[in-house]
This record gives structure tokens, sequence and C-alpha cells, in this order.
């Protein structure tokens, strides 16, 4: 049921004060929960998600009361605050890594054929220090914690209980199908990622959210084959399901993940439906190709069909990708992920970033002027948002329906998308092109 918001926050509103000036947009907009992405300490190789201390609030966003401000201001608003944990890896500059190296995968000599998925080359790096190879899938400033080692899980309960108790109603847990590798370091990427005792960690993290009231809840970034979605749904509340934003905007795919979803997801489970992210080309671009009736239609679909869906910061405005030009990209990745973390056009000025980390290029669609039209994609977008309260079952039935049209049953209603950019009749009813109606 619950509408999740993305908030990339350096982009969002540049720090934890500034979001919490920008609650009034989020409620307007009648999301449940905001998602911040990492607020702790980082050297930012991977922009926060290289994490230095997990207790502490980075000086660049604020301090922890900032943080209870944004918490207690966001409440008020019935808005749930969700924090992003990245218990994979830290940063090589988390004391952890010189003080207690053991937390961290070792290895005399390069053990296996694994590799890192910044740099495509080998996964293990030589640390002088210690004479010794570390592991790490990502970036080699990011060790990978050694999840078979106690001392590991048992801080990240710490960790967990932390945040918990200062009123976090949500976690975004980052690779969370990575933290356990082959205990035997097998050859094969697949002994790296997507292994079976992975699942224990989450059912001994619902325990301990099981102790709060509400309990938080556990969303996974389980970036796996759809066919091997399912056992993360045992013990994560939310399991990302990344090949439907990835598939494409056709009926035939799209249909076909929902569906697969639909069957094989238990009954005491949420499904979860999003088309952009941090990580990838924006769905106002790579969905719609910049067409703004396309892009609702997108829209229509995530808000129409059963269970939770998150939007992204600028979904809401049909916001593109920003075109960065290559000598201004920060991210460590290639290609890079900039373009879709450019920052978020509150006003046609831009004055309202001064300055910014990434450039803030294309203002033409932005909040104060979709504001003020009431037929502007954030109006479209508030009005999904309100008119899905009215879906209080999680049923989903695919009906027939013209070829271009996605026709589904939804309890007592009926939704109809036009999937196409022909007009179309569904039972009487005319759809103009990329149009979406609940019958
Ligand atoms: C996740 C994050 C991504 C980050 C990576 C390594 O995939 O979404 O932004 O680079 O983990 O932490």
């Amino acid at each position: 049921m619950s509408v999740i918001y993305q908030a990339y926050v350096r982009s969002f509103a540049r720090d934890l004060p500034g979001a919490r000036a920008r609650l009034d947009h989020l409620q307007r907009l009648g999301v449940d929960a905001l998602w911040l992405s990492p607020i702790h300490p980082s050297p930012n190789v991977d922009w926060g998600y290289d994490v230095a201390g997990y207790d502490e609030v980075h000086p660049d966003y604020g301090t922890l009361a900032d943080y209870d401000a944004l918490l207690a201001a966001a409440r008020e608003r019935n808005i749930d605050v969700w924090l992003d944990l990245v218990p994979n890896h830290t940063s090589d500059r988390h004391p952890w890594f010189t003080e207690r190296p053991e937390l961290y995968v070792w290895a005399k000599s390069i053990p296996n054929d694994w590799t890192s998925i910044f740099t495509g080359k080998s996964a293990w790096r030589f640390d002088e220090a210690r004479q010794q190879y570390y592991l790490h899938q990502f970036a080699p400033e990011q060790p990978d914690l050694d999840w078979w080692n106690p001392d590991v899980r048992a801080e990240f309960e710490r960790i967990l209980r932390f945040w918990f108790d200062r009123g976090v109603r949500g976690l975004r847990i980052d690779v969370a199908h990575g933290l356990i590798k082959d205990a035997r370091f097998r050859n094969g990427q697949q002994y790296l990622r997507n292994r079976p005792e992975v699942h224990e960690i989450y059912a001994r993290w619902q325990e301990i959210a099981a102790e709060y009231d509400p309990k938080p809840t556990l969303m996974g970034e389980t970036y796996v084959p759809l066919a091997e979605l399912p056992p993360y749904w045992q013990h994560l509340d939310l399991a990302q399901n990344l090949w439907f934003l990835r598939a494409d905007f056709t009926i035939d795919e799209l249909s076909h993940n929902v569906e697969r979803v639909m069957r094989e997801i238990p009954a005491n489970r949420t499904p979860l439906w999003f088309g952009s992210n941090h990580d990838h080309s924006r769905m106002a671009t790579r969905w719609a190709g910049g067409d703004p009736d396309k892009h609702r239609a997108a829209l229509f679909l995530l808000l129409t069909l059963p269970g939770a869906a998150i939007l992204y910061q600028g979904d809401e405005i049909g916001l593109e990708d920003g075109a960065v030009p290559p000598d201004r990209y920060r991210d460590v990745a290639r290609p890079s992920r900039d373009p879709a973390r450019t920052p978020m056009p509150w006003t046609r000025s831009g004055a309202e970033w001064v300055d910014p980390w990434l450039p803030l290029t294309d203002t033409s669609r932005n909040v104060e002027d979709e504001d003020a039209d009431p037929n502007s994609i954030l109006n479209y977008t508030r009005d999904l948002i309100r008119a899905r309260r009215a879906f209080s079952d999680g049923s989903y039935e695919r009906l027939p329906s013209p070829k271009g049209v996605w026709a589904y049953r939804r309890g007592e209603a009926t939704c109809v998308l036009n999937m196409s950019a022909k007009s179309h009749v569904y039972e009487g009813t005319k759809l103009a092109k990329w149009e979406g109606a609940v019958l």
C-alpha cells in the first residue's frame, strides 16, 4: 500500500535541514515513507556507500540533532523515515579496517577469480600493512566485511538497535544479496554473492525489528535474477525487483515480470515496484524517452499495481537524466551514474542551488511550476497516490484487452493502461495515447 520516496540527500536538498524544509512537498505528494541515501560520515569514494562510522551523521548533512529534528517533523506529517544501511562493506577509512582487520575478508594469496563490480579486475587487493589480500566487491576503498565472523553480526545488531531506538521505521539494505561469500572461496562469481546462508542474517534482523512497535520494515536491494527472488521474501518485508526497472517499457516485458511476482510472492509479503533509482537512468528518460505522456503511463503503472511503490526524487515531476559533462563526473563507476543523480529542480531559476555538487542543467520541469499547473505531471502523481488509497486489496487479475492496452482488475476497480502511442477504446472508454484510467 505504501509509497516510499527515495531521496538522494545531496541532490534532494543538500542536507538534513534542507530535506526537512521539503517535507511539505512530500506530504502534499502523499508518500508514506522517506528513504534517505546513506547519511553517515564517508570519504565519498562511492558517495556515502563507503561508510566510515555507522552511528554518526556526515557533517555535510548536519548532526544527529538535525536527523532527530527531521524525523520529528516527518512524523508530524505521518511520514516515516527510512535509512540506507550498507552492511556488505565499509570504507577503508572506517576505524575497523585498521583497528579490527579481522572483521574483513582476507587471504594470503589471491584465492580465486572473483572480480570487482567497479574495476572489472580482481576483487582482491594487497594490503601492505597486513601483507595479505582483502576482498572488495566494489571499489578497492570499500573492503568487504566477513559475515562469517560473529563479531560483524554483533556490530550490526547493535547498529540496527541504535537507529531503531532513534525512530527509524525502515531500512533499505544495500547489496542485501552480497553479504555472505562462499566460505571455501570457490572460483566463479556465483560464489561471491547470493549465497543461501545470507537469509539467516535477515531472520535474525527480523527478530530485532520485532522488538519494536511498529516493527521497522526491512527492504533489501536484492539484485538477483527474478527466478531467485523468492528466498529473499522469507525474511525481508520488501525485496527490490530490479528486473522490473530494467525491463523495456512494453506490455510483454513488464506484465511477464508482474505476473511472475504475483504468482510467486508469499501471501504475507508485499510486491514492490519502481522505475528509477540513483544507479540507473531515470524512467522519464529510459522508459519514456522524454515523452511526458509516456512518463505518465509509467507512473500510472507503478501506482496502480498491487503492493508498494518507490518514487525516486524527480519521478513525480517527470525529471529526465541530467546532462553531466564527463569532466564533471563524480561517480567512481563507469558508465557514470551521475546523470541520474543531478539536483532536484525546485524552481525554474534554480536559485535554491548554490554551487551544487553536480550541475543543475535543465529546470524546465520543476516543482514550483508544476505545483501551479493543475494539468502537470506533479498533480497527476498526487492524484494517482490519492486514488490508490481506494485499492484496499492486494489482488491482481489480468483482463483480456485489445493489443496495446494492458487491463487488470484490482479488487473492485479495473485499471486500463494504453501502452501505445495510438488511441484505443477499451469497452467503450476512449484512451488517448499512453493514457491510464481506473474504471
Ligand atoms: C548499491 C548502491 C550503489 C553502490 C553499491 C556499492 O548497489 O545502490 O549506489 O555503489 O551498492 O555500495
